[in-house]
């Protein structure tokens, strides 16, 4: 039985936000999406928060959305660069159980090719170069998991990784 929350992180593309729903609702459980609650609440796009305000006031929503949880069993979508500040990973590591839906650059840059919602969508090799540079606290997560298959095999390893746990 699932006590505390599930944190999905990965980066942009990886499916967080779609298999964080699906898992929500088999297991029953609350979804929250970072950036959804983040769009809401300041009644902005991303796009425009970071146009508007830079990079730094957006992170700092998104840590305060961590802040904000409760502190019982949910399923919780990450934006891509949010476990990467400071000590952030860590605890979600101690918070929750944090899953990483890993993938190649290649797999998730070609996912996001059309989608003009995310502003650290550029090119390849800056997108590549950060994945490189966000891998090591991806990989902090207890549970990893291949990004690369369908919603339904995703659910049903993540819900099998954590009956494990
Ligand atoms: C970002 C990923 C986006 C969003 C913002 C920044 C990142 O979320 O939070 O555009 O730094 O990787 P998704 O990972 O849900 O696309």
């Amino acid at each position: 039985m699932v006590t505390k929350p599930i944190f999905l992180i990965g980066m942009m593309g990886s499916g967080k936000s779609t298999v964080g729903s699906e898992l929500a609702k088999r297991c029953n459980l609350p979804f929250f999406d970072t950036d959804a609650q983040i769009i809401l609440q300041e009644g902005q796009s991303i796009t425009t928060i970071f146009k508007d305000h830079g990079e730094a006031y957006f992170r700092l929503l998104e840590r305060q959305q961590i802040d904000q949880l409760p502190n019982e069993a949910c399923v919780v979508a990450c934006g891509g660069g949010l476990p990467c500040q400071g000590d952030l990973i860590a605890a979600l590591v101690a918070k929750g159980t944090v899953v990483y839906l890993k993938a190649s650059a290649d797999v998730l840059f070609e996912r996001i090719q059309d989608n003009s919602t995310r502003p650290l969508r550029t090119d390849l090799p800056s997108f590549q170069a950060l994945l490189t540079e966000r891998e090591s606290v991806y990989e902090k997560a207890q549970i990893v998991i291949a990004a690369d298959q369908t919603i339904e095999q995703l659910v049903l390893e993540i819900m099998n990784k954590l009956s494990q746990t």
